[in-house]
């Protein structure tokens, strides 16, 4: 129950970065759909923006609270985006993805100009890497790409859903999660990752963010990339 306070107080805390007339990317999971709340109450009191979410689960609730929503179509250019993570190191660098929207959140992300991220206390880790690494892979390439990832030295697990069958990405792709205890080289993780035919996407989040916002207890700790 704690986390949830901090996660709704995180939230709160980074509508200060929206303005009025502004293209804002929509996170995904528990702490972005509190932020997806809030700011739908600041479009009914009168905020003008318009939102492009980065999952189907996000669009539903963005438009079901009356947030005007658009596409890359339109802007391909966000202003600002608000998401969560799942592990925060010293650097700004993130593990996302533990809600399956890694794909589409990392396309937002880097279509973005002010990146910021929403958090309670307990995603701040000192190395990343406990939480283990969503890989978004095509069907057809996964038992190839697992026996790569697992050469690494991670335990990886197909994500099955709550009906115990593969979990389908928004892009219809399945998702390994890759334990690999510490990352003691993000970048270079990525790169490996990245070069694996098959890997669609990962979730390493390197480079991206420039504003996290830790909520702890009532406080709210603010990090900028340097
Ligand atoms: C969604 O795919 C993720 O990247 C989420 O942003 C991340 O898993 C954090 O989710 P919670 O806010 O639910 O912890």
């Amino acid at each position: 129950m704690a986390h949830e306070q901090e996660k709704e107080a995180a939230a709160r805390a980074s509508l200060r970065f929206i303005k009025n007339g502004q293209i804002v990317g929509l996170g995904t999971g528990s702490t972005a759909a509190y932020f997806i709340q809030l700011l739908g109450e600041q479009v009914k009191k009168g905020l003008k923006i318009r939102g492009i979410p980065s999952s189907g689960r996000s669009a539903e609730q963005a438009a079901g609270l009356g947030i005007p929503l658009t596409t890359f179509d339109e802007f391909p250019e966000i202003d600002v985006t608000v998401d969560g993570a799942d592990e925060v190191d010293s650097q700004l660098r993130l593990i996302k993805g533990g809600g399956g929207a890694l794909l589409r959140e990392k396309i937002v992300a880097s279509a973005t100009r002010q990146y910021v991220i929403i958090a309670d206390e307990s995603k701040r880790v000192a190395v990343l890497g406990k939480f283990p690494l969503p890989v978004e892979v095509i069907k057809f390439a996964q038992p190839v790409v697992e026996r790569k990832i697992h050469r690494l030295g991670a335990q990886v697990d197909l994500r099955l859903d709550s009906a115990g069958k593969p979990y389908l990405t928004d892009e219809n792709n399945y998702i390994l999660d890759c334990r690999f205890g510490r990352i003691s080289d993000p970048p270079g993780l990525a790169r490996q990752l990245s070069d694996m035919p098959g890997v669609v996407e990962h979730g390493l989040f390197i480079g991206m963010a420039n504003v996290v916002l830790f909520a702890r207890g009532n406080e709210i700790v603010e990090l900028r990339a340097g």
